[in-house]
């Protein structure tokens, strides 16, 4: 994998229902880092296949740009999920959004089924962890990417807030186990990890707060609904000015000739190890991906 590839930006994870075509055309105009085209939630029972047809239509002319392109599909225990996801194999997109998906098994299900479908190796997998049984099964669901596609959690906030019968509050207080497990297990088997949704669209205030919480608890990114939310969502898990300007000057620090070969060094006052020299090279990776897709 190329570090490019490995630092894809996704801090704006935009859902864009394929029943809508107007949101689909829009959405190849707007500054989201990655674009979700639902074939789920967003979309009625009725709808479900015209919208099949219309995602597929969408993609055809490859007008997504550098943006990351990824289909959500009904889960395959429904009646669309099979054609969702054979149509999905052939599109041409970045990568797949599974829902529901509650165990290993799951991944492997749906590996198989897209490998039947002729899909190619390099498209991606994301799985929705939304039901507290997921939260439960993390790490085999996780390590279920050792032998399949498997490259990313979304975590889907709405399903498990109904599941949960928690009470819903700012802090996202009941949600914290869910999300810092999804976090944790992402992170040990090499995996995207990317927050819910914030439902109060007019909310920027809430929509940045939650964000930032994301942001501490280790997300790539957020899950979003609205274009208008995509733009604090990019500047709050972009890389600060301040954190680039440490991690260049841990760069430059390591490159000076006397430090060579040199394991634990002082900057500034403070100790720095070559575990600090990896950070700031993985901080200044995604801020150059991030400029990349802006140019
Ligand atoms: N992606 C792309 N474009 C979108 C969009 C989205 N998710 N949501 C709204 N837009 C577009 C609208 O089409 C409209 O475009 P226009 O100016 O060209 O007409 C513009 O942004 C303004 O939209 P607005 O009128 O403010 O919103 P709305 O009332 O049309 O729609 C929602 C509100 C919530 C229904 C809509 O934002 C939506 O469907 N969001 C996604 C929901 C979803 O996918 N849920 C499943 C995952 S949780
Ligand atoms: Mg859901």
């Amino acid at each position: 994998m190329t570090a490019i590839a490995r630092f894809r930006p996704r801090r704006s994870c935009l859902y864009v229902p394929g029943a809508n075509a107007r949101a689909m055309e829009k959405a190849k105009t707007l500054p989201a880092d990655a674009v979700i085209l639902d074939l789920e939630d967003a979309v009625a029972p009725d709808a479900k296949t015209d919208a099949r047809d219309a995602v597929l239509a969408a993609v055809g002319d490859r007008a997504y740009g550098a943006r990351e392109v990824l289909i959500r599909v009904n889960g395959l225990d429904t009646g669309w999920g099979r054609d969702d996801l054979a149509m999905a194999a052939s599109a041409g997109v970045d990568g797949v959004v599974v829902p529901k998906v509650t165990r290993g098994k799951d991944v492997r299900a749906v590996d198989r089924y897209l490998k039947k479908a002729g899909a190619s190796p390099d498209l991606g997998l994301w799985v929705m962890i939304e039901t507290p049984l997921a939260v439960l099964n993390i790490k085999k669901i996780a390590k279920a990417s050792a032998k399949t596609r498997l490259t990313g959690f979304v975590m889907g906030t709405n399903d498990l807030a109904r599941e949960y019968q928690a009470v819903p509050t700012p802090d996202r207080l009941a949600f914290l186990f869910s999300l810092s497990a999804a976090v944790v297990a992402a992170r040990a088997y090499g995996l995207a990890a990317i927050d819910g949704v914030y439902n109060d669209i007019k909310n920027e205030a809430g929509l940045a707060a939650e964000c930032e919480q994301g942001r501490v608890l280790g997300f790539d990114g957020k899950t979003l609904i609205h274009p208008s939310q995509i733009e604090v969502a990019n500047r709050i898990f972009s890389p600060g000015e301040a954190e680039l300007g440490d991690a260049r000057a841990v760069v430059e620090a390591f490159a000076l000739p006397e430090n060579q070969g040199r394991g634990v060094i002082s900057l500034n006052g403070q100790m720095v190890e070559l575990l600090h020299l990896a950070q700031a090279e993985r901080l200044i990776a995604i801020d150059d991906a991030i400029r990349k897709l802006a140019s």
